[in-house]
């Protein structure tokens, strides 16, 4: 996933561009540049690394201005470097094109330009749409777009610029998110609000296969026919300090304190004052959701997590067959769906070019669609019948952590309130389920509370070359994301298994070397984790444990245990995910690493 920003208006473009893209830096950090125009002329400047690195790039190569392109670089096609970074030029030196997205046809589209005599200079599929834009155009930039896009097969946002006509910006969109911008004598694209929320928060949402003109005074949206759309202006409701760090040192550790004050608003977003459950916007009729016979949760990544909790509430809850699908598998994995289906689709970002895909397969068998989703205007929340947002604020570190319990915690409402629909859970019941979540922030809170301890743990730890995590029930979910926390941000091999399995293999692994984290809060499976962990130790395995407050058993063995206040298990994953996260996170500032833009990783997986 790649940044991209544009700006036109009366001010030096280059400030408002640079400022952009580091707000966008989350999504893709390996290269970046800007293009403007001046005095007729289109002027770049391109770097490897960071948006810092273009920063000072820009104090050596002054560009001028008021209208430019900014992007900031996750490479799909060609390497890190200056070459192949955004924007890219067509050969006569008068187009410039940034672009987020895949060009799948670029290999025939570039053939078919070097035999026009197009020099081709960079080994990204994006630069194909400059040359391409170049070779249809006819004076007019947004016809040429629209010829070249009408060319192009895969996913693009694109933002392009002509010298040829410098008082506009053109940009389209299929597949990845593009937003403009409406200022006052400016205006701006972006490919997520985040870049632009110091300016304005008045923005339209382009839809697939659509276009904007935008002048500095002027926005007019297309469709790819070339005739107007009409569009809402949607107001932003989170503000810019909602993307900066506030004190902490790093975006995750920001993200993973706020998720009390996350859960509390969800909380009251779904609990009326009259203690019943219910949804802004939920358009899914009763009638439908009384005769649902199976659920189908589809997700990646941490939201695949969450949908695997997802499975344990709804079987429990509602006593109806759940199964959960990685996106990228249920879409090629010529899926039976049965009639009677619900599909859930959760993601944080809503623009997972798995998860879409997969919602779009779902979609073939006419089956309801319901997302739960963090972003307004994303993608699958304009694919589905129905959306339930999260209301988790702006996540920015790539590593998912209150999206995750925001989305478990949405789960649970959600299944409370199908359950009292079908009346397969007592009141009495739904009424204690609800009292017990809305003691879940204050019990998360005297988890942070105690980070120190678990950074502590964490500095004894961080030298283990492997970590394998353990948990059963519903915290076997726990477990895999526990280790993906872990993995994704400090480099070091780690599993989650379902700890039964052990015998079944991972046991071989248990030696001095490496650490295993086991989820031991109090459970009717208890028993069975002590078993686990004896086996553990019985084989040198140094053993990290969570564990209720008040176990006295497991000091009896173990030195290292992570307490959490007494929960009913079913609602534990709220609780029992927050010591695992802050133990990756310290793990790997420790370690030094960037723990907000891990390597090769990106916020959101928008290509396949
Ligand atoms: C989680 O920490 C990762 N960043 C990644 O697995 C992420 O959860 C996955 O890409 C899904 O993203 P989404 O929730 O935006 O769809």
């Amino acid at each position: 996933m790649c940044g991209i920003i544009g700006y036109i208006g009366s001010k030096d473009a280059v400030p408002i561009l640079a400022q952009g893209l580091k707000n966008l830096e989350y999504r893709g950090y390996d290269s970046a540049g800007i293009v403007t125009i001046y005095k007729g002329k289109l002027a770049t400047a391109k770097c490897k690394g960071r948006i810092a690195d273009l920063k000072s790039l820009l104090k050596k190569k002054v560009l001028r201005g008021n209208v430019g392109l900014g992007h900031t670089r996750w490479a799909t096609h060609g390497v890190p470097s200056v070459v192949n970074a955004h924007p890219h030029l067509d050969c006569s030196g008068k187009i410039s094109v940034v672009h987020n997205g895949i060009i799948e046809n670029f290999q025939d589209l570039k053939e078919n330009l070097k035999k026009q005599g197009c020099k081709i200079k960079s080994q990204t599929d994006t630069e194909v749409a400059a040359h391409l834009i170049s070779k249809l155009y006819k004076g007019n930039l947004e016809a040429a777009v629209r010829g070249a896009v009408k060319k192009i097969k895969g996913s693009f946002a694109l933002g392009v610029i002509s010298s040829d006509e410098p008082g506009k910006i053109v940009a389209a969109r299929r597949d990845s998110p593009l937003v403009v911008g409406l200022g006052s004598g400016e205006n701006f694209i972006a490919s997520d609000v985040a870049a632009i929320l110091n300016y304005t928060k008045q923005v339209i949402y382009l839809e697939d296969n659509q276009m904007a003109v935008i002048t500095k005074d002027s926005v007019n949206m297309l469709d790819m026919r070339g005739n107007k759309v009409n569009k809402d202006i949607n107001t932003i409701s989170y503000r810019q300090e909602d993307v900066q760090k506030r004190g902490f040192s790093h975006f995750m550790a920001k993200e993973i304190h706020e998720q009390p004050q996350v859960l509390s608003r969800i909380i009251s977003c779904c609990v009326s004052r009259q203690n019943t459950i219910r949804f802004k916007d939920f358009n899914l009729d009763s009638s439908f959701l009384k005769k649902v016979e199976n659920i189908i949760i589809i997700a990646c990544g941490t939201a695949y997590h969450a949908g695997l909790v997802g499975k344990y509430i709804m079987e429990s809850f509602l006593r109806i067959p759940t199964s959960v699908d990685y996106g990228s598998e249920f879409r090629y994995r010529k899926p039976v769906i049965r009639k009677n289906s619900l599909v859930i689709a959760i993601s944080q970002s809503g623009e997972t070019a798995d998860t879409l895909a997969g919602v779009r397969e779902a979609k073939k068998s006419k089956v309801r669609v319901l997302s739960i989703c963090n972003v307004l205007g994303s993608s699958l929340t304009r694919e589905s019948d129905s959306v339930i947002y999260t209301h988790a604020g702006p996540e920015i570190s790539v590593a998912s952590t209150k999206a995750y319990t925001a989305q478990i915690m949405t789960l649970y409402f959600l299944g409370l309130y199908l359950a009292n629909l079908r009346n397969s859970l007592s009141k009495s019941y739904i009424n204690g389920a609800i009292a017990s979540l809305k003691k879940v922030p204050t019990k998360q809170r005297e988890i942070l509370q105690n980070s120190s301890a678990i950074k502590a743990i964490a500095k004894k730890h961080l030298h283990f070359g492997a970590f394998l995590y353990l948990g059963r029930n519903i915290n076997f979910p726990t477990a895999l994301e526990g280790a993906l926390k872990l993995k994704e941000i400090s480099y070091i091999p780690a599993e989650g298994y379902a700890a039964g399995e052990m015998k079944h293999g991972p046991i071989a692994l248990i030696d001095e070397y490496r650490a295993v984290v086991c989820i031991a809060n109090n459970s009717f499976v208890f028993d069975k984790m002590v078993s686990n962990i004896q086996e553990t130790l019985a084989r040198k395995g140094k053993i990290i444990a969570i564990a209720t407050q008040g176990n006295k058993q497991l000091r009896e063995y173990l030195k290292e245990i992570i307490f959490i206040p007494p929960i009913e298990e079913e609602f534990s994953p709220l609780l029992t995910i927050i010591p695992l996260q802050l133990l990756a996170y310290y793990i790997a500032v420790l370690k030094g690493y960037d723990v907000d833009k891990p390597r090769n990783l990106a916020k959101s997986v928008t290509v396949e």
